[in-house]
């Protein structure tokens, strides 16, 4: 099977198996780990903060991010199609406790104009804005990748406004790389930052919230009270770390392999995706012109060996990674050949 469903199907390498067997087994919650603050550290120089937390998931620290940074109440500015209000199931009302105003962006940017209007001081009437929040790389809008002029014009308007920033950077080292600049460079807009390890990197676990000493302190308590707590993490840490030093680099080819296989699908149909949108490791591809939607088409992909995911009801996402080769986008574009040929393409869809 060839897996395009998303780049945390990723396996340990052989150097982070062999990490992980020789890690530290302190506990990150009493006297600390050495691996995991190794990581944390890391983490933190990677980013440009003061301090880093491991967390399990990408998912958790975005919400210790929104408890660390919101108290209760407020509302928090976030492009409308963001990850942390698609897929993240409610925490930033449910657990978090604040309200949230989608802003309306393009290709995971937010209209700045609309966002101007949206910031508002908390008044008898009113909460205020809590936190403002960018996503870049940006998943639903199929990988894209946020211009750090929008960034720092973002950033800048907080700042005016006393409104501290978050990056949900889960892909940031995706973002850095297209952008042909540094991690660190891309995070100087925010106040803090959560990205994965367990993504294009290849660890089996893994994310790390970044930010400054007090708030990140903040942030541990928020983890151990929303059931994050690391324990013996070292092996885990172990892993993230070879995953910062070794795995970085090589991101520009998942985003070759990305930009092949948008080429080819949109030799199939133009209608299916404009390579030229492709700026990363996603590539989202429209299938309303076959007639067939997305969940039935991922069944028929499966029968030709290839997983990919249904994002909504068109359209289907694939993610190029580290076991996605040439031979492997070419025949992903092959079964898609053969399964458009099968239900053609009708006119009344387009
Ligand atoms: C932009 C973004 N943020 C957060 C997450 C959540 O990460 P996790 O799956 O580790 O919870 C994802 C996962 O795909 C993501 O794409």
């Amino acid at each position: 099977m060839i897996d395009l469903r998303s780049d945390t199907v990723t396996q340990p390498t052989e150097a982070m198996l062999d990490a992980m067997q020789s890690a530290t087994f302190g506990d990150d919650s009493r006297d600390g780990d050495a691996t995991v603050m190794k990581l944390e550290a890391l983490a933190a120089e990677k980013t440009g903060k003061e301090a880093g937390a491991f967390m399990p998931s990408g998912t958790m620290s975005n919400l210790v991010a929104m408890l660390a940074h919101g108290g209760r109440g407020g509302e928090v500015l976030v492009e409308e199609g963001s990850h942390t209000l698609n897929a993240e199931l409610g925490g930033i009302s449910g657990v978090a406790g604040l309200f949230y105003r989608g802003i309306p962006g393009d290709r995971g940017a937010m209209d700045l104009d609309l966002l101007r209007e949206a910031v508002r001081p908390t008044t008898r009437n009113q909460m205020g804005t809590a936190l403002i929040w960018m996503e870049n790389t940006h998943n639903r809008a199929g990988g894209a990748v946020l211009p750090l002029t929008h960034m720092q014009a973002v950033c800048g308007l907080a700042r005016e406004n006393s409104v501290p920033v978050h990056l949900d950077g889960a892909r940031i080292f995706n973002a850095a790389a297209a952008l042909g600049t540094t991690a660190k460079n891309v995070a100087q807009y925010a106040d803090s930052i959560s990205f994965c390890v367990s993504k294009g990197l290849s660890a089996p676990v893994g994310s790390v919230l970044c930010g400054g000493a007090k708030f990140i302190e903040r942030a541990r308590a928020f983890r151990r009270m929303v059931g994050g707590n690391m324990r013996q993490a070292g092996p885990l840490a172990a892993a993230g770390i070879v995953a910062l030093e070794n795995m970085v680099e090589r991101l520009p080819e998942d985003h070759r392999t990305a930009k092949r296989l948008a080429q080819g699908l949109h030799t199939i149909d133009a209608s299916i995706v404009d390579p030229e949108t492709v700026e990363t490791n996603l590539v989202r591809a429209s299938v309303r012109a076959s007639g067939l939607k997305a969940a039935d088409w991922s069944a028929e992909m499966k029968q030709r060996g290839v997983l990919v995911s249904p994002c909504a009801t068109w359209d289907l996402r694939f993610v190029t990674h580290r076991h996605i080769g040439d031979a492997e986008v070419d025949h992903a574009i092959s079964a898609f050949a053969e399964t458009w040929k099968q239900f053609g393409t009708t006119d009344k869809h387009r």
